[in-house]
């Protein structure tokens, strides 16, 4: 373990190029810690627990800190007992009773990034060293000076001597974009921003350093003018943090004050709801006591101090094996290949399955059968395979092959030229392509139909019930009851949200067909130009590019839908079983009610759902805009209404309840003859 240790950290630290996640390394480090608690005999001075990994690579020059760069205990719990324990600890080691007030914290954000120590002589930054083995670094400066945020002068009045410590680091952003011109111009790319960063602040040309943006946050202090000389006395960690940002360093905003181990969980959520939207990683957060005169009472053990810690979040990278790839058939017959991996918990939930998108996506990443391939989860993001891990093959694994026939249906397999993706030709003939074409259909946002879900659609086509659109509202209380895990009152239901599902909508019946290229927003456009669907159905392309935002692909789509036969048959049929919307003449924008009208809605109307009013307006010609200004023309408003009601009051806007609105809609037209 100790040469695996060994080797994995000079992957990381000295090739930048690591072979394993981070939290893969971590869990051999405690392993390791762990036997070593209980057979101390054992302990080797080589051991990677008896220091602080790192090497000085040839050609930087090693820097000897002032101050030893210090590492930090880890809470391994990442739930909220983590920030509970470390407070427990300070207070015991403080000798604090029960009765005594809360320990005041400095919470800061966890960067995920590499550390870094600048010195300034005189307010002149004069060298810039990485961490090293924490107490010999390596002489980075040519490379730091790139990096804008950090100042080169500081201002008049800083001490003389001034080390300040922090995380150097790449926003994700500008990791993507790099990896992304790497990629392109056939370079090596980089499995995440800090690895990226580090390979850029471990440059020996700081031109290159220069092209990659990077970026600094401060956290500390190394040396600095004592007060006996002259220097700053500060009472507390915030108080310096306040001084870095007084002397223009940055300070990350979310960095504040955290009164005893209730605020510390309170700030290890409220950050980690929102890490997936910082533009830059964290792997967890740091807690350190406030006052500096309890730091030093609290002192260090070995290489830590005893009034910090880390509290990490779960990890959102693992490495897996890919155990199969199979190919799913979406609704509009996309072939997408899927990765089976061995199950792997990342981004705190059991992966199983990641997106592999389509062929050039895993001839671009390499992904073989077999291969060790790491997976990252962030947020509610879909689990995505980063890159594989090298490492020799076990013996020969063959490339993947996108299937010649669909795995469901048979029907031919085909990639039209110029795109990424492969498609299956059996269209509705195929029960994949009919089971999403269903689930689409059923959709809120489409028909509407409540309760029929995945589990529903698949017993429905799997056991023949269902073939086509209309059978849906063909099929019996019998046939649903015949159903695995259906009683008799969920077939009822079913049976009644489809039958409230055909009085719908021009432009929802229009999106749930599933026209490629229709979506929501064409279905309302096309509704709106045409007025009814027969005129839609018999439009010729160019008819069809008269329309608001239709192109030529959008029109082919539209023209070569309707020239089917069979889709002219789903709409008859569908009619037939009596779907019915509203139609109106062809009308030109300006003929309708509201043409050039914009309304915005607020609060909760007595009848109508936020939908319902939004499509009424829409039919009418208005514009639903989200928010009051002066040239909003009506303002629509049900209870609790807030802020826009008040606005809209203070610009003199027209305020409408639901009747009003329903009045407005209902009025004639401008053109029509008035009684
Ligand atoms: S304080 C004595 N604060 O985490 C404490 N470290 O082992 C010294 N890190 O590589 C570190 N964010 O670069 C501190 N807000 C923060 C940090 C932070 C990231 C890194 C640091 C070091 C590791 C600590």
């Amino acid at each position: 373990m100790r040469q695996q240790l060994n080797a994995w950290a000079h992957e990381y630290y000295v090739q930048d190029s690591p072979s394993v996640p981070d939290a893969e390394y971590d869990r051999a480090f405690r392993e390791l810690q762990a036997l070593e608690a209980e057979h101390p005999e054992l302990v080797t001075p080589d051991s990677p627990t008896q220091r602080v990994i790192g090497a000085v690579m040839d050609g930087l020059a090693p820097v000897r800190h002032a101050v030893p760069m210090l590492s930090i205990h880890t809470e391994t719990d990442t739930e909220a007992s983590g920030a509970q324990a470390f407070d427990a600890r300070v207070r015991r080691e403080l000798g604090l009773q029960e009765s005594d007030p809360p320990v005041e914290y400095v919470a800061e954000p966890k960067f995920d990034g590499l550390a870094m120590s600048l010195r300034y002589e005189h307010g002149k930054l004069v060298q810039a060293a990485t961490r090293g083995d924490g107490e010999v670094g390596e002489d980075v400066t040519h490379n730091i000076r790139t990096i804008r945020q950090i100042p080169l002068m500081l201002p008049a009045g800083v001490p003389p001597l001034l080390e300040v410590r922090g995380e150097v680091y790449m926003p994700r952003a500008d990791f993507d974009a790099l990896n992304e011109r790497q990629r392109a111009q056939g370079g090596k790319t980089f499995v995440n921003p800090r690895n990226a960063a580090a390979g850029a602040v471990r440059q020996l040309d700081s031109g290159i350093a220069a092209q990659r943006p990077l970026r600094f946050f401060a956290y500390g202090l190394g040396a600095i003018t004592s007060e006996a000389e002259g220097g700053p006395a500060f009472a507390t960690h915030f108080e310096l943090l306040q001084a870095l940002k007084s002397w223009s360093f940055p300070v990350a905003e979310q960095v504040q004050t955290a009164l005893g181990a209730t605020e510390l969980v309170a700030f290890h959520q409220q950050v980690g709801a929102s890490r997936d939207a910082l533009p830059y990683d964290i792997d967890g957060v740091v807690y350190k006591v406030n006052s500096l005169q309890l730091q030093r009472q609290l002192g260090f053990k070995t290489r830590e101090p005893r009034w910090a810690v880390a509290h990490k979040y779960p990890a959102q990278e693992m490495a897996t094996r890919i155990e199969a790839i199979d190919v799913q058939v979406g609704r509009t017959g996309k072939i997408t290949p899927v990765a089976r991996l061995a199950p792997v918990f990342v981004g705190g939930v059991t992966v199983t399955n990641a997106t592999l998108h389509n062929l050039f996506e895993i001839r671009k990443k390499g992904v073989r059968v077999g291969d060790q391939v790491i997976v990252r989860r962030a947020g509610d993001v879909i689990p995505e395979i980063v890159g594989v891990v090298p490492g020799p093959r076990a013996g020969y694994v063959a490339n993947f092959h996108m299937p010649k026939a669909c795995p469901v249906c048979g029907s031919a397999v085909v990639r039209e030229k110029g795109e990424a993706n492969h498609r299956c030709t059996g269209g509705l003939f195929c029960p994949a392509q009919r089971k999403e074409a269903l689930l689409h259909f059923a959709a809120r946002r489409a028909m509407d139909i409540e309760g029929l879900g995945d589990k529903l659609v698949d017993q429905l086509v799997d056991q023949g019930v269902i073939r086509t659109l209309p059978d849906l509202y063909r099929m019996g209380l019998t046939a649903l009851i015949a159903l695995d895990r259906m009683a008799e009152k969920s077939a009822q239901n079913v049976l009644a949200a489809l039958e409230k599902s055909k009085r719908t909508t021009l432009p929802r019946f229009l999106f749930a067909l599933g026209i490629r290229q229709v979506g929501e927003a064409t279905a309302k456009d096309l509704a709106r130009h045409f007025g009814s669907l027969d005129a839609i159905m018999d439009a010729t392309v160019d008819q069809l590019l008269q329309v608001n935002d239709v192109g030529p692909v959008v029109a082919e789509a539209i023209h070569t839908f309707f020239a089917q036969p069979h889709n002219r048959e789903v709409v008859e049929q569908l009619r037939a079983c009596g779907v019915t919307w509203e139609e109106g003449a062809p009308a030109e924008r300006a003929m309708l009610p509201l043409a050039g009208k914009t309304v915005v809605l607020t609060g909760t109307l007595p009848t109508l759902s936020r939908d319902a009013a939004k499509d009424m307006l829409e039919a009418a010609g208005a514009k639903v805009a989200g928010s009051v200004s002066k040239k909003t023309h009506y303002v629509v408003a049900g209870e609790e209404a807030g802020s826009k009601l008040a606005k809209a009051q203070e610009l003199g806007v027209p305020v409408l309840d639901e009747a009003g609105m329903l009045a407005l809609l209902a009025a004639p037209t401008p053109t029509e003859p008035q009684p």
